[in-house]
């Protein structure tokens, strides 16, 4: 099992739509996919039309307890969610009071091995216990950038963290994203700042109403609108991914 997550420190740079994205691809390319979302917002849940609350408290959840009730089927084949509620607010607090409190959420994923052949997992911003959990989880993190000397500062802060506490995921790339190419700050982005930034990859998203429109249609762009440019744009993300063909 793949799990790949979708992080930023940074709020609102497209992590969710990302990640939403990305598990439809895997799922439409046959693999058992579960979309895990760790932020209260639930964002995910509205995207994918499923109910907003999981079914097990979350301090079980944690314990890899009532799992099986917890994941739900989405109307989409192939694709499953474990939902966030509101209660995710806590999440940090919860894992902070836990024996273990890095590893619970690689503990999770453990006892989802068998039945998903990838997880996809939506983080909320932030440099947290639940942040130092995923990257002790997951095989690949995937950080979207709009290009912006603040974004590219704390994609360099996340870097510095990892390395200053010893943690290694087993890799961290970073893309850009709601990337407008008539405005010249985006369009010298890459030549600027692109050179210092380890791991970026040359996948551009395209700053695209229809990704916004998104929260209006409940699907994901790459089934309702899979060969425009965002859509193209994901479809070479997940290729890539597929492959290892990073950068
Ligand atoms: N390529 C894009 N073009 C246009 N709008 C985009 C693009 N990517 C994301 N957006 C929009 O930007 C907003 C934030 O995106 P998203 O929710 O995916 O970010 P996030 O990093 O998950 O945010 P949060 O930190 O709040 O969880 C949303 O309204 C989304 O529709
Ligand atoms: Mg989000």
């Amino acid at each position: 099992m793949d799990a790949i997550a979708a992080y930023s420190v940074k709020g609102g740079v497209g992590k969710t739509a990302t990640a939403v994205n990305l598990a439809a691809l895997a799922a439409l390319h046959g693999r058992r996919t579960l979309l895990w979302d760790l932020d209260p917002q639930g964002a995910t849940s509205w995207y994918l039309e499923t109910r907003a609350e999981p079914a097990a408290p979350l301090d079980r959840l944690l314990r890899g307890k009532g799992l099986k009730r917890a994941v739900q089927a989405t109307r989409h084949r192939n694709l499953s969610l474990l939902p966030a509620g509101p209660a995710y607010r806590d999440l940090d607090l919860h894992l902070n009071d836990m024996k273990r409190s890095r590893k619970r959420i690689a503990e999770v994923l453990e006892r989802l091995r068998e039945r998903f052949d990838t997880v996809i997992i939506d983080c909320p911003p932030g440099l947290s216990l639940v942040a130092d959990n995923v990257f002790r989880a997951a095989d690949m993190v995937l950080v979207p950038l709009v290009p912006s000397w603040l974004s590219a500062r704390a994609y360099e802060q996340m870097r510095a963290h990892l390395r200053d506490s010893g943690i290694h995921p087993g890799a961290v790339y970073a893309f850009l994203n709601m990337v407008d190419r008539r405005r010249r700050v985006h369009r010298d982005f890459r030549q600027r700042l692109g050179r210092e930034l380890p791991d970026l990859t040359d996948i551009e998203v395209p700053y695209s109403s229809l990704v916004e429109r998104m929260g209006e249609d409940r699907r994901p762009l790459v089934y309702s609108h899979p060969r425009s440019e965002p859509a193209q744009a994901f479809a070479e993300l997940w290729r890539r991914i597929d492959g290892r063909m990073l950068p």
